[in-house]
C-alpha cells in the first residue's frame, strides 16, 4: 500500500504489528486531509472508521503489553479507555462542520507518542526488540 505520509521512524514502538496498525490509522486522518473531508470526517464515514480501527488498536496493543508483562498495562489500559471515551464524547456531540482533523491527529499522537514510547523504552530495556 501507498501510504500518503509515513509515521516518523522515531515515533515507532519496534514492534512491527503495532507500528502498522499506527501507520494504518495515520492513513485514516491523511486520506481525509487529501480528500478534502477533513471538515466533515463524520459525513464521510471517516471519524467512525478511526474510532473502529483504533479501538481494535488498542486491543492488539493491550494484549502485546501483558504478553510482554508490562508493569504499566493497567494505566496504559486507562489511558486507552479514556481516549475511546473522549472519542465518544465528541461523537455524540458534534457540531455541524466541526473539524475533526486536529481532534483525531491529538488522539493518535497521544496514543503513538505520549504513552507508546514509554512501552518501547519497556521494551528495549527488556531486551525484547532490538535496540
Ligand atoms: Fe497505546
Ligand atoms: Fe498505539
Amino acid at each position: 500500500m501507498n501510504h500518503l505520509a509515513k509515521v516518523p521512524d522515531s515515533w515507532h514502538s519496534g514492534i512491527p504489528s503495532i507500528d502498522q496498525d499506527h501507520q494504518n490509522i495515520f492513513d485514516i486522518i491523511n486520506y481525509c486531509w487529501q480528500q478534502d473531508h477533513a471538515h466533515d470526517l463524520s459525513q464521510c464515514g471517516c471519524f467512525e472508521h478511526f474510532i473502529k480501527c483504533l479501538a481494535e488498536h488498542f486491543l492488539h496493543e493491550e494484549n502485546h503489553m501483558k504478553e510482554s508483562r508490562y508493569p504499566d498495562y493497567e494505566s496504559h489500559k486507562n489511558h486507552h479507555q479514556n481516549m475511546l471515551k473522549k472519542l465518544e464524547e465528541k461523537k455524540s456531540a458534534l457540531k455541524a462542520g466541526e473539524n475533526l482533523l486536529a481532534f483525531c491527529n491529538s488522539i493518535l499522537f497521544d496514543d503513538m507518542v505520549k504513552t507508546d514510547l514509554h512501552y518501547n523504552n519497556y521494551l528495549l530495556k527488556k531486551g525484547l526488540i532490538p535496540a
